[in-house]
C-alpha cells in the first residue's frame, strides 16, 4: 500500500507512554492529569444517561450547550457568536483541528506553522496537499519574530496556525502579538486557526489573549477549545470550534462526515456544568500551584527550568547533566531513572536539539514529590 503519510510513525506520546509502562516509570510525558475529574461532573453524565439522553445529538452539537458556549465566550472574551451557525461541538479539539485544516487547505496552499509545533498540524496539512512553512519560535523565550512571519507570507499563504498557551513550551501570545499578526494579514485572504485548548491554564496574573478579541483576526479565525483540558477529562474527547458563519459552514461539511456528532449525555452534562464559572476561572491558580510545586521539588537538581507562562508543561534544560541528544536522554531517563518525559526535538521539522525535555505537571502532589526526589538525585 502506498502511504499517504510516509514520514509519519507512531507519535512520541504513544512511544514514551509505552516505554514508561514497560519500565514501570513515572509517566510525566503525556499531557493528561493522573487525578480524576470532578465527581459531580460524572454524576451529571450519569444522570443524563439514566434520563435517556443516549441517542445521536444534532450534528453541530446540542443546542443548549452551543448557547451556553456562546454565553461564556461573550462573557470572558466580549465576543458574540451565533450558537445556531457559529459553534460546533467536536470530538476533542483534535477532530476540530482536523476538520478546520481540511476545510481550509487546498492542494498547493502554504500554511505557516510555528516550530516546535503540536504534532497534529503538519500531517493534516500534508494530507490535504498543503505545504507547511515552518518558522521557529525563538529559543529560549519562544516568542514569534513577526518580521520573519511577514517575510514568509506569499500569495500562496492560506492559513496561519497559532497555539497559545503553547504546547510544549508554555509560551503565551500577548495583545501586541495579535496586533502585529493583524497588520500582516490585513487585506489578505489568509485564515487563522488558533489552538487555544489551554486558554484557562495561564499563570502569574497573565491574561489569555484569544485571537477573537482582535476583530481583524476574529473575522478570519477558527478557535479550538477543549473541555477535556479544562475539566480534567481528556479521555472524554470533547471540544468545540467557534468561527464566523461562512467558515463554520465549511468546517461542519467535514465534521458531518467525520465524527458526525458528539457524545450526547456528556453534552447534556457539560451544558449544566459550564455554568459553574469557578471551575474554569480557578484552573490557572490550580495548575500554577502544580507548576510551582514541581519547580520547588526540582530546585536542587541540575535540571534548569525554562519560563512557563501557561499549559501544564514545564520545559527543563538538562545540558548540565548530559551531552546525549534529547531523544536518547529521554529514553535513558525512563529506563535508568524511571521517569518518562518528552524530548523537544521531535516537535521541530529539522529536529533542532537544545537539550530540553518536557515534563507534564498535571499530576498529584505525591507524584510530583516522587519525581522531584528522583530528578534531584541525577
Ligand atoms: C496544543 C494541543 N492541541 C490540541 C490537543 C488535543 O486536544 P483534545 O484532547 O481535546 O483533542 C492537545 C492535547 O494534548 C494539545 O496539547
Amino acid at each position: 500500500m502506498i502511504s499517504k503519510l510516509p514520514h509519519v510513525g507512531t507519535t512520541i506520546f504513544t512511544t514514551m507512554s509505552a516505554l514508561a509502562q514497560q519500565e514501570n516509570a513515572l509517566n510525566l510525558s503525556q499531557g493528561f492529569p493522573d487525578f480524576n475529574c470532578d465527581p459531580e461532573l460524572i454524576e451529571y453524565v450519569n444522570k443524563h444517561m439514566k434520563a435517556g439522553h443516549n441517542q445521536y445529538a444534532p450534528m453541530q452539537g446540542l443546542p443548549l450547550l452551543r448557547r451556553r458556549i456562546a454565553e461564556k465566550t461573550a462573557k470572558i472574551y466580549g465576543c458574540k457568536y451565533d450558537p445556531a451557525t457559529e459553534i460546533t461541538l467536536t470530538s476533542g479539539a483534535s477532530e476540530g483541528l482536523f476538520c478546520a485544516i481540511t476545510a481550509m487547505v487546498h492542494p498547493g496552499d502554504e500554511v505557516i506553522v510555528f516550530d516546535p509545533a503540536y504534532d497534529l498540524y503538519i500531517p493534516v496539512i500534508e494530507l490535504n496537499g498543503g505545504k507547511a512553512v515552518q518558522i521557529k519560535l525563538q529559543f529560549r523565550d519562544y516568542c514569534i519574530d513577526w518580521a520573519q512571519v511577514a517575510k514568509a507570507v506569499s500569495p500562496k499563504t492560506k492559513l496561519i496556525v497559532l497555539n497559545s498557551p503553547h504546547n510544549p513550551t508554555g509560551a503565551v501570545l500577548s495583545g501586541d502579538d495579535l496586533r502585529q499578526l493583524a497588520a500582516i494579514v490585513r487585506n489578505k485572504e489568509i485564515f487563522i486557526l488558533s489552538d487555544e485548548v489551554y486558554e484557562h491554564i495561564i499563570f502569574d496574573d497573565l491574561q489569555h489573549h484569544s485571537v477573537i478579541t482582535e476583530p481583524e483576526l476574529a473575522k478570519r479565525a477558527i478557535v479550538m477549545s477543549s473541555f477535556g483540558k479544562t475539566y480534567h477529562a481528556t479521555g472524554w474527547k470533547i471540544g468545540y470550534a467557534v468561527a464566523p458563519r461562512e467558515i463554520t459552514a465549511e468546517l461542519q461539511k467535514i465534521h458531518q462526515f467525520n465524527a458526525f456528532t458528539i457524545n450526547t449525555p456528556i453534552q447534556h452534562a457539560l451544558a449544566e456544568y459550564i455554568l459553574k464559572e469557578e471551575k474554569y476561572r480557578d484552573l490557572g491558580s490550580f495548575y500554577q500551584q502544580k507548576r510551582d510545586k514541581f519547580r520547588q521539588v526540582t530546585a536542587g537538581s541540575r535540571f534548569k527550568p525554562l519560563t512557563c507562562k501557561g499549559t501544564y508543561f514545564q520545559m527543563m534544560d538538562y545540558s548540565a547533566i548530559s551531552d546525549l541528544p534529547d531523544t536518547e536522554f529521554a529514553v535513558e531517563l525512563t529506563q535508568k531513572f524511571k521517569i518518562a518525559a518528552i524530548p523537544i526535538s521531535v516537535f521541530y521539522h529539522d529536529r533542532e536539539d537544545n537539550k530540553v525535555i518536557r515534563f507534564c505537571f498535571a499530576k498529584a502532589d505525591e507524584t510530583l514529590e516522587e519525581a522531584g526526589k528522583v530528578l534531584s538525585a541525577i
